[in-house]
């Protein structure tokens, strides 16, 4: 098939684009670079082995998303592209609404224009708010406590409303849980600017001496070890699974999360990085982070069960890879 990518350069599309090339559908991305790099597309190739086609462009701009839907005929899109950074959406909310929402009715509204049916979106657990876990996709959404956490939830709704109307139109709605790690080659990675705000990428700079220390939000949850518990789950097995939805697509709405079904609290994960690489990570206990919850973990079922999809690779091998990216990267 030939798969539009929205996103393609940054951490999880890059990530994307090699599966998707390595199951022999062809590429085109559509990126306007503000949180990547154009020489990722070049790593993607060059891992690949393959030519992918390159838009830098905005895909709220519905105009230029024309120009790629005339130039193509698409079979499939995947939209990554999205501002998601939970602090700056509460001091920016305008522009997550607009760049999150508007993207995807663009996408959207292009796909119904040009019968393209097949329609795969980056949703997040977050979606799930403070629920109970395991999350389950039936259970019922709690709000979130940012607008970025929103513009998902909203876009989940919007997808599934175009879909009830427009019985050929196919969508997957992919909830991710914490994707880490980086492609085995190192060339391809999770780089964010400035200081991290997730876990993984502040350890790997905290190991490489660029930042002084870990600081781990809060020691009084109700967890293994008081720290928060998430479920980090491999890029590479997370590209995996976007191409299984694609393969298995069929009419209606589909949700699906995309988690491994373990829990690993923020110590289990600092051990194991330290026990991977055989370095120290120095840490300290601090207040808890506003608008964190205990534990996030997946009931990873319906996946296996519908999509034949589970992720494959470990908490050690996560800590490897993403330590291998930051090792080889010059900054
Ligand atoms: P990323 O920032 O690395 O990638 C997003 C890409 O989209 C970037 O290359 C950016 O330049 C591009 N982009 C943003 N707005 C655009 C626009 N209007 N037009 C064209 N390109 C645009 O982020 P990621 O971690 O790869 O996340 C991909 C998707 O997955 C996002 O929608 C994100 O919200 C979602 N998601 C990420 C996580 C996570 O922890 N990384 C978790 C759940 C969901
Ligand atoms: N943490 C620390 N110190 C840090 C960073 C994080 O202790 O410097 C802790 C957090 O308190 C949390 C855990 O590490 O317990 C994971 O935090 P992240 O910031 O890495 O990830 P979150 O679970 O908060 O959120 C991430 C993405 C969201 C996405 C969500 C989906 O940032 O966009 O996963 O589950 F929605």
């Amino acid at each position: 098939m030939n798969i539009l990518v929205t996103g393609g350069a940054g951490y999880i599309g890059s990530h994307t684009c090699v599966a998707l090339l390595e199951a022999g559908h062809s590429v085109s991305i559509a990126d306007n670079l503000c949180n990547s790099k154009r020489e990722t597309v070049d790593k993607v190739k060059l891992i690949a082995n393959k030519e992918v086609t390159f838009y830098e462009m905005d895909v709220t701009n519905a105009e230029a998303v024309d120009v790629v839907f005339q130039n193509h005929k698409i079979d499939g899109v995947i939209h990554f592209a999205g501002l998601k950074a939970v602090g700056e959406s509460v001091e920016l909310p305008l522009d997550y609404y607009y760049n999150n929402i508007v993207s995807t009715l663009i996408l959207a509204k292009a796909c119904l224009k040009y019968s393209v049916n097949k329609f795969v979106f980056s949703s997040s657990a977050t979606v799930y708010g403070d629920n109970t876990v395991p999350f389950v996709e039936t259970l019922n959404l709690l709000p979130t406590t940012n607008p970025y956490g929103e513009t998902k939830a909203m876009c989940e709704r919007i997808l599934t409303d175009i879909a009830k109307a427009n019985p050929s139109f196919s969508v997957s709605i992919l909830r991710y849980f914490n994707p880490v790690g980086a492609h085995e080659s190192g060339f391809i990675g999770e780089a964010p600017n400035g200081i991290p705000n997730n876990l993984m990428p502040y350890v790997t700079q905290v190991a490489k001496g660029k930042l002084k220390r870990l600081r781990v939000f809060g020691n009084d949850y109700p967890t293994v070890d008081g720290t928060g518990v998430r479920d980090y789950i491999h890029v590479v097995d997370l590209a995996e699974g976007h191409v299984a939805a694609l393969d298995h697509l069929t009419e209606g709405v589909h949700i699906y999360n995309l988690g491994t079904g373990q829990g690993t609290s923020v110590l289990e994960l600092v051990n194991a990085f330290e026990t991977a690489n055989d370095i120290n990570v120095p840490y300290e206990i601090v207040d808890r982070r506003p608008g964190d919850i205990a534990s996030c973990y997946a009931d990873a079922s319906k996946a296996k069960r519908e999509l034949g999809w589970t992720a494959k690779r470990d908490i050690i091998a996560m800590c490897r890879d993403s330590w291998r990216f930051e090792t080889n990267s010059k900054e």
